[in-house]
């Protein structure tokens, strides 16, 4: 299975600092926030890996990561997304990369405590279909986030709800089958402006092929000052994940790391 970080959007919630460079390029504790979502698909045997991004600093993705070797991962590619039309937008750019076969897509704000090792594997026997993944949260409303039925199974799922029907949150790693870009290419534009990944799972969750698991250990994005602090104090608190990632630091992800 390959994976695509998506890396693109504007980042204007974390200004000043993304006037110099892009948001995912941005520290969180020992390293540059991209490095996160990389090591989470290696953890997971993930080395093929194609990162897209946008806006003026793209090429500072190039300088950091060059063709990926360095870090582990046996194939970089990159795509560049023109404007910020949301994250299925940015996923469009994957298809070819993708050639039809089985993808993880991590945004590249997102980042872990644990692994998807599991979520992978599972997901590689799926026959078809997607799969999310979920972690309860205190403030719901700021994600994409699950609305039960009576039978605790998915009704829906709902984008930044003003009234959530649950602390459950989509986190930003998911998994899909080679329909992901048809469904993509079909979506409209949001009251936002923006083509939503919820969408996308709600396309699937209509036509029955949509699992879930629930995420163990911290989850947290990066967008906002306040996330971006969380992140680092995460990672700098959590022994037995920095010592993963600090373990690979020398040759950086080299060696030991993949699962
Ligand atoms: O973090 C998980 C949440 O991410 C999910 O619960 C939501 O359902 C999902 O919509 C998303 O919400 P955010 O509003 O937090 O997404 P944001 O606009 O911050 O974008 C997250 C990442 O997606 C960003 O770091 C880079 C990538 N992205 C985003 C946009 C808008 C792109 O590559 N291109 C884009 O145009």
């Amino acid at each position: 299975m390959k994976g695509v970080i998506l890396a693109g959007g504007l980042g204007s919630r974390l200004r000043p600092l993304t006037l110099v460079t892009n948001k995912h390029l941005l520290p969180v504790y020992d390293r540059p926030m991209i490095y996160y979502p990389i090591q989470c698909m290696l953890n997971a045997g993930i080395d093929e890996i194609m990162v897209v991004t946008g806006g003026e600093h793209a090429g500072d993705f190039l300088k950091l990561l060059k063709n990926g070797k360095h870090l582990g991962v046996r194939e970089l590619r990159y795509g560049y997304q023109e404007g910020e039309g949301g994250i299925a937008d940015a996923l469009k750019l994957a298809e070819d990369f993708a050639d039809g076969g089985k993808i993880c897509v991590i945004l590249g704000d997102n980042i872990i405590e644990g692994n998807i090792k599991k979520a992978a594997a599972d997901f590689f026997t799926q026959k078809s279909g997607a799969k999310i993944i979920l972690k309860e949260v205190p403030d719901p409303q700021r994600f994409g986030v699950v609305e039960f039925d009576s039978n605790q199974r998915i009704k829906t799922l709902i984008e930044k709800p003003k009234n959530p029907p649950s602390n459950m949150a989509v986190t930003g790693i998911y998994f899909y089958d080679g329909d992901c870009f048809k469904v993509c290419q079909s979506l409209k534009p949001s009251g936002r402006g923006e083509l939503e990944i919820t969408d996308v799972n709600n396309y699937y969750l209509r036509r029955g092929d949509l699992t879930h698991e629930t995420l163990d250990g911290w989850w947290t994005d990066a967008g906002t000052f306040e996330s971006l602090h969380r992140a680092s104090k995460f990672v700098a608190e959590s022994g037995a994940n920095h010592m993963d990632l600090a373990g690979a630091r020398p040759g950086l992800f080299g060696g030991g790391v993949r699962g």
